[in-house]
């Protein structure tokens, strides 16, 4: 059926000789394929792992670790207008170069981007390791452009605390979070930014003791919802949802959504897409280790929430139109996923 409808869309353009781009909505769909790598507008490899967003205009800006060297991995950014079609930007922060210790005494893992209304600046939070995962900080960079070179502002302790797995959170009123593991994996801190998003002035200990990782947050209808892992290495394990009317104080016990390896991802980020119909939230997660670091996969797929409950089911393919904030054509996992998955929750129980 969407085919006749392009076939007669393009028909009437051809004929009537109008502007594709302006007239024909039809070009705003794309479809989302999992359990590819992605590619680049130049054929490459999308490497972009533990994904951080930002929407600048009509954009959306990408950035993640670049695992194509493992180990050492460089920031990239790409962009896109569509979440289909990504333009490679730059390495905002390579190795090296940005920060000297940065390739052989530090790594970044996890880079998320902010933009600050108040000094209109990009900032980009990140955890800022050592190789044995000792160091426990967090890094600062920050850009006067979104696709600049961002220049080092601060690894350490945000606050003393051991900082590992993170993600920020902006509320409505403007208001930054830096959320991150830890004390050694046993809780999560979540540290209010200051005025200029670059520093931490105060932490809130939540989910103590319960070792919860790559967490993730969104807001919707006055509801904070927040997804998190277990800290199982590079192991996938059940996503949980947690929700709560404050981000400081009464979350909900954890949750297990979807299955008992979260589709074999790990949260990244959660995007939010307001369209001119009607929003749509998009889970973006890594299928790491797929089979190596270089080669895991960054996993994306519609999810919903309300009345304090998140549907969070996988998809192989879907439709999406970010113009209009639509889903459609959701297509559920194939044999070759499915068994993919069966294996990995095999391998879990016998090591248990
Ligand atoms: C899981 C984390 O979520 C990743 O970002 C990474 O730190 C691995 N653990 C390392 O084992």
């Amino acid at each position: 059926m969407k085919y006749l409808k392009i076939a007669a869309v393009a028909f009437a353009l051809l004929a009537g000789g109008m502007n594709v781009e302006a007239e024909n909505p039809e070009n705003d769909w794309v479809t989302i394929q999992n359990g590819k790598m992605w590619k680049d507008l130049d054929g490459k490899d999308v490497q972009a792992h533990g994904a951080g967003f930002l929407k600048v205009g009509d954009t959306w800006y990408m950035i993640g670790e670049d695992r194509s060297n493992k180990w050492r991995p460089d920031v990239n950014m790409y962009s896109s207008k569509d979440l289909k079609n990504w333009k490679f930007e730059r390495k905002i922060i390579k190795n090296g170069k940005t920060h000297p210790d940065l390739g052989d005494k530090r790594m970044i893992e996890r880079p998320k981007l902010l933009y600050c209304p108040k000094t209109g600046k990009y900032v980009v939070w990140c955890h800022w390791e050592a190789s044995d995962y000792s160091a426990s900080e967090a890094g600062v960079f920050v850009s006067d452009t979104v696709n600049g070179e961002y220049k080092f502002h601060s690894g350490s302790r945000p606050l003393g605390v051991k900082s590992r797995d993170c993600n920020v959170f902006v509320d409505d009123d403007g208001t930054a979070y830096f959320i991150s593991t830890i004390e050694e994996n046993q809780h999560l801190g979540l540290f209010k930014l200051s005025d200029d998003y670059l520093e931490a002035v105060e932490y809130t200990e939540l989910f103590r003791g319960m070792s919860r990782e790559a967490p993730a947050i969104v807001k919707v209808d006055g509801t904070y919802y927040m997804l998190s892992s277990a800290c199982t290495g590079w192991d996938p394990n059940p996503c949980m949802m947690s929700y709560s009317k404050s981000l400081t104080e009464g979350w909900s016990p954890l949750e297990q959504i979807g299955d008992d390896i979260a589709f074999d991802t790990q949260a990244a980020s959660i995007l939010k897409i307001e369209g001119t119909k009607g929003t749509v939230y998009l889970y973006v997660g890594d299928r790491w280790m797929d089979p190596d670091l270089p080669e895991s996969k960054t996993i994306m797929f519609p999810i919903s929430f309300g009345n304090n409950k998140c549907r969070f089911e996988y998809f192989d393919s879907f439709d999406l139109n970010v113009k209009t904030g639509e889903v459609e054509n959701l297509t559920r996992s194939n044999r070759e996923n499915m068994f993919k998955q069966t294996k990995k929750v095999i391998k879990r129980i016998v090591e248990k």
